[in-house]
């Protein structure tokens, strides 16, 4: 007999059929009347089986005292129309087999109601939940929702490297990789670091985007995207940013800011559209007990137009708001959280699309704009999580190009493929990242972004 997953049990098995299930026990009940109700789980839905073990099933005496919560079993038997209410089935076991116990005093996962400071310390164990299987299967759910979006309209997925010798963001906050000997590296005539010794032959690091080399493969192929890990060494201990995550980048030839703007928002909808249909038992599980506004924030956000801002007069909302911000806010400055939320969750009270932003916050890549002040950069602002989505079109003519990297310190000789871009063939063209991490926040309803992704990697932690 071949394993049924357990969705697939609940949702099409009819009583009469012979099945076999395996699992984890989330609970164990016993009867007076010499038989025992086991909840199964095995993590392919949010529902357990309800299975009833005989008595009289080989084995029972010896082995039922032993499946406790968190026991793995393998159990044979037929489907029944099921009495009790809540479940339109349930199976009766013929064969029960104890695969591998779970130590009643030691297993951490006894009692509901767990704190997530507390499951982050056992992120071995916390798929077991409720909460952290059904996040599993949002974020699968995503991710293959991106990947449809774009094959489905033609682009081309490209692999761009993990290690990289150029910062796209400008911003220096990257992890240095090296085979040097942290205790006595190599040093030139002058003292430095000789990094010609190195594994690379220069100073390599993990990269912070896929951009840069996206934007080859898009002024060749045409419309693309990367979807990989990247990693910020930004010491920011916040419930937004995490030292590696996932993003997506699409960049498209020939696209100007409102053609980028335009993919975004559909972008956004058809993500949230795909789990609201796909994962209704997971969504109603976080409308109930993580956050109760889930489901009507995201079916706003999938039927409202997103409005588009320019920085300039959302800097105008924020100083005429009558709010006291940590951060105060002037014309120049970088959006803190605090501001985005109070333009998505008071202001607008939907999503929105902050462009024309001032060049001195912005990286050397974005288009300026002939005001000489503005770049064509564009952010996707929701509410609760603010800043999902960075992008902008690309400065495509290579006399500004070059004037950009002097004024933010870049050299060009360490881009000069990306120059070359700019000299043979240059066309106007529009990318942006999708931080996935983000998006499963704010599908989920989960205030701290450690919990969206398996295995979170902050300042001081990465465990596991
Ligand atoms: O705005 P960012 O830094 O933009 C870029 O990296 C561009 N190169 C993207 C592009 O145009 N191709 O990052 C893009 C998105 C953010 O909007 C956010 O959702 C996410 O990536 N992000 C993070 N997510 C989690 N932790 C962090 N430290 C993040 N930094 C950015
Ligand atoms: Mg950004």
């Amino acid at each position: 007999m071949t394993r049924t997953r357990i969705a697939k049990v609940l949702q099409d098995s009819q009583p009469g059929e012979q099945i076999d299930v395996r699992g984890w026990v989330r609970t164990r009940r016993d009867s007076k009347q010499a038989f025992s109700f086991i909840e199964l789980n095995d993590g392919s839905c949010m529902k357990n089986l309800q299975i009833v073990v005989d008595a009289d099933v080989p084995g029972y005496e010896e082995t039922i005292k032993q499946v406790t919560t968190g026991a793995s079993v393998a159990i044979t038997g037929e489907v029944k129309e099921s009495p009790g209410k809540g479940q339109r089935i349930e199976l009766a076991a013929k064969t029960l087999k104890l695969l591998g116990v779970a130590d009643g005093q030691t297993y951490p996962l006894q009692k509901k109601g767990h704190s997530f400071e507390f499951l982050r310390d056992i992120a071995h164990l916390r798929p077991r939940t409720n909460t952290f299987s059904a996040i599993g299967r949002v974020r699968n759910v995503v991710c293959d929702s991106i990947h449809r979006f774009f094959q489905s309209r033609g682009f081309l997925y490209v692999q761009t490297p993990i290690i990289t010798t150029s910062d796209c963001e400008g911003a220096g906050a990257m992890f240095q990789v090296t085979t040097l000997d942290p205790e006595k590296p190599p040093r030139d005539d002058k003292g430095n670091v000789d990094y010609a010794e190195d594994f690379f032959g220069k100073k390599a690091s993990l990269t912070v985007s896929g951009q840069l080399e996206a934007e080859i493969f898009a002024c060749s192929l045409g419309e693309c995207y990367t979807f990989g890990p990247t990693f910020r060494a930004e010491n920011s201990n916040t419930t937004r940013h995490l030292a590696e995550f996932w993003m997506v980048e699409p960049e498209m030839p020939f696209y100007e800011l409102t053609d980028n703007m335009e993919l975004a928002e559909a972008f956004v909808k058809t993500i949230i559209n795909d789990v609201l249909e796909r994962c209704p038992d997971d969504m109603q599980f976080f409308n109930e007990r993580i956050d109760k506004t889930v489901l009507d924030t995201l079916n706003n956000i999938v039927s409202h137009e997103f409005k588009r801002v320019a920085y300039t007069e959302a800097v105008d909302i924020l100083l005429s708001s009558g709010q006291t911000f940590d951060y105060p806010i002037e014309w120049g400055k970088d959006m803190q959280s605090e501001h985005e939320r109070y333009l998505t969750e008071q202001h607008f009270r939907q999503p929105i699309i902050v462009y024309d932003y001032p060049r001195t916050i912005k990286p050397f890549y974005m288009r300026c704009n002939d005001d000489g002040k503005t770049v064509r950069a564009m952010d996707v602002l929701v509410p609760r999580v603010g800043e999902i989505i960075g992008g902008s079109q690309r400065e495509e003519r290579l006399d500004v190009l070059l004037k950009r990297m002097e004024e933010c310190h870049l050299d060009p000789a360490e881009y000069w493929w990306y120059v070359e871009l700019r000299k043979f063939g240059t066309v106007p063209h529009s990318g942006f990242g999708l931080g996935l991490e983000r998006v499963i926040q704010l599908v989920t309803g989960m205030t701290n972004i450690r919990d969206c992704i398996p295995f979170h990697r902050t300042p001081k932690s990465a465990d596991f």
